[in-house]
């Protein structure tokens, strides 16, 4: 059944656990999640960007999703907006079945240049507003995460994001955090703790301590019933690069966040967390791999197969390691 992310995300923090929220666009990822979730019985969030929407269009979004509430009706589930840009987009989420809405006021609506504190809590309280009168729960963000706000990571220079990142101040604060709680009344808060968007994170493997964890811990004592929020969260398979290069592909070295990390975030409060990246490079990984080794195939049902078979390991293995198997 759809629920809401505030009755999903209760239940988390009631029970100590934390639940993955992976960016869908397509079948095939929407399939991947929902096997794995019932293979291990886990609840399940599944978010879509602007950007999912524009790629499958809004109604084939809302009739996938609405396949997997009817396919598995034992299975919580929660339909997500991702970085909603503007209060306009969080309300076509809604109008469109969505559970939850992400509005993110920590930029502009251009979502590319970084937006005032007190810009970011009006648009974020007005969306609350609409939301809650309905029944939709959401998610804010304060604080300044890596490639999507400051043009770093992905793409820029494969440098990731963590020289900016190691500043202080770039951190959610937390007295700012519980202002902006008081006035907003989010649900759930993404909090800046040392991740970037995309696949290139680190230059070198991290060797712990690469989040910012006081800082979760101080976030969270002054905001006990808000569930704090991960971006950023891919922890890019080594494996899935090398079967990448071993086929063709072209990716530089990279490292992302350690499971073992996310695993402490979710022991002082972190409820939430977003990976999108995992799932692009084992399906991209998947694929190269099956298209190389079946020259004569042409049918895309061998290789998309393949595909779903590697992202629902993924989603498999975070259910696992982030204690939501078993809690659906
Ligand atoms: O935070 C961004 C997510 O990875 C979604 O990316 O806007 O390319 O769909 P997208
Ligand atoms: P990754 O790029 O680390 O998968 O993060 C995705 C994300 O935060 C979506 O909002
Ligand atoms: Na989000
Ligand atoms: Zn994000």
């Amino acid at each position: 059944a759809l629920v809401s992310l505030r009755q999903l995300l209760d239940h988390a923090a009631e029970n100590g656990y934390g639940l993955p929220a992976f960016n869908v666009n397509n079948l095939e990822q929407i399939q991947a999640i929902m096997q794995a979730a019932d293979e291990c019985n886990s609840p399940v969030i599944m978010q879509g960007s602007a950007g999912a929407r524009k790629y499958a269009g809004e109604a084939f979004l809302r009739h996938l999703i609405a396949a997997a509430v009817e396919t598995y009706p034992h299975i919580p589930i929660v339909m997500h907006q991702d970085h909603g840009a503007s209060p306009s987009v969080c309300v076509n989420a809604i109008r469109s079945g969505f559970s939850s809405v992400m509005m993110d006021g920590s930029l502009q609506a251009d979502a590319k240049t970084p937006s005032t504190y007190e810009y970011n809590v009006d648009v974020t309280a007005n969306v609350v507003n609409i939301a809650h009168s309905v029944g939709v729960s959401v998610e804010g963000e304060l604080g300044c995460l890596g490639s999507l706000e400051s043009g770093m990571g992905e793409a820029e220079d494969g440098h990731g994001a963590e020289g900016v990142l190691s500043h202080d101040q770039l951190l959610t604060d937390p007295e700012e955090a519980a202002d902006f709680v008081r006035k907003t009344g989010v649900d759930a808060l993404a909090i800046a703790i040392g991740t970037s968007h995309g696949a290139y994170k680190f230059t070198r493997k991290p060797t712990g301590d690469i989040l910012a964890i006081q800082r979760i811990k101080e976030i969270h004592a002054r905001i006990p019933n808000t569930h704090l929020v991960m971006h950023g969260s891919s922890s890019v398979p080594q494996e899935w690069l090398d079967i990448i290069r071993q086929y063709g592909g072209d990716i530089k070295e990279t490292y992302g966040v350690p499971v073992e990390e996310i695993q402490e975030g979710i022991k002082y409060g972190v409820r939430k967390i977003n990976i999108d990246t995992d799932i692009r490079l084992a399906m991209t990984g998947a694929i190269r791999r099956s298209l190389e080794k079946d020259k004569s195939n042409f049918d895309p049902r061998k290789f998309l197969k393949e595909a779903t078979a590697a992202a629902k390991d993924i989603c498999k293995a975070r259910f696992e390691a982030f204690g939501c198997a078993g809690q659906a």
